[in-house]
């Protein structure tokens, strides 16, 4: 578990917190969503998960490893994985298979191990056609997932997304939103998707809407479609499938279920209409 715990965090020279007294707790395996509005404190949490950042007050705990303490850093730093926005800061090597090895190497790990776990994480990418290639000649899309296999080499329990396919075509985000949902299928790493798109949020199993700094609200987003005023509020605005489903109600269509996506509104639907 990641345990967040009266976390404040003021940058150099700010005079308003990028967080504040903020407590929250991520179970192992889950699908955490975290959105809100820019500037509202998204990418500073990002950073205290693995130690990044420290609070200034409070403390946070990785599977009870205290991020300020220096020793546990390293084991911090692999078991909390991270991808940014933008992937060209985190590729290193000359090849692929070199940019994954990088980590690795540093980790001390047997020349047979690092083979093994380069192989597996440019496959479980769909990158192991182009281990040989230099990064900079890859696709966006393709250095997206090239940063992602370093971060699954390391084995991590979790794996922070912020904003990592916000630079994306909708086919690529896709495909890397999809990969990552396999492997927490597979492999149970917990998955932290940091997002301003609503619409990848609520496919989340929790959500949490960060304004100036704390949590504004959390929930299932299958309650989000009675948050209409809040999200507002937040300025941020219902997805398009739970904002039709709401309407839908709305004009005495009766839906079953709280759709959160295109094929549970139709499969709603459908049972309405083979009804009839
Ligand atoms: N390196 C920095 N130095 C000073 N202020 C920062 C820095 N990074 C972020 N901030 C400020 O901290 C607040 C939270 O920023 P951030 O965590 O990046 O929000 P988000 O990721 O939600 O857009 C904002 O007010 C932002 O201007
Ligand atoms: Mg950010």
């Amino acid at each position: 578990m990641i345990a967040i715990q009266g976390a404040t965090f003021i940058y150099p020279g700010a005079t308003v917190p990028a967080l504040e007294n903020l407590n929250l707790a991520i179970e192992p395996g889950e699908f955490l969503a975290i959105t809100g509005p820019n500037g509202s404190g998204k990418s500073t949490l990002a950073r205290l998960l693995n130690g990044l950042l420290r609070p200034l007050e409070g403390r946070v705990l990785v599977d009870g490893m205290d991020t300020s303490d220096d020793t546990a850093l390293i084991t911090i730093r692999r078991r909390v994985g991270m991808v940014f926005q933008d992937p060209d800061n985190q590729l290193v090597a000359a090849t692929v298979a070199e940019d994954v090895a990088f980590g690795l190497e540093n980790l001390g790990l047997p020349p047979a191990e690092i083979r093994k776990r380069v192989d597996l994480a440019l496959k479980s990418v769909g990158l192991e056609n182009l281990a040989a290639r230099p990064p900079h000649l890859l696709s966006g899309g393709q250095k997206q997932r090239l940063a992602l296999a370093g971060v699954l080499a390391m084995e991590p329990r979790y794996l922070v997304l912020d904003e990592a396919t916000a630079m994306l075509d909708p086919v690529a985000r896709e495909e890397i939103l999809e990969q990552v949902l396999r492997l927490r299928r597979e492999q149970g790493i917990a998955v932290i998707l940091i997002t301003h798109l609503m619409e990848e949020a609520i496919r989340a199993d929790r959500m949490l809407i960060m304004k100036f700094g704390r949590i504004f609200w959390q929930g299932s987003p299958r309650e989000i479609s009675h948050q209409e005023r809040l999200l507002a509020a937040a300025g941020l605005r219902l997805p398009a499938v739970i904002a039709l489903a709401k309407s839908l109600r709305q004009g005495g269509i009766k839906l079953a279920t709280n759709p959160v996506c295109v094929e549970e509104l139709a499969r709603a639907l459908w049972k309405l209409a083979s009804r009839e």
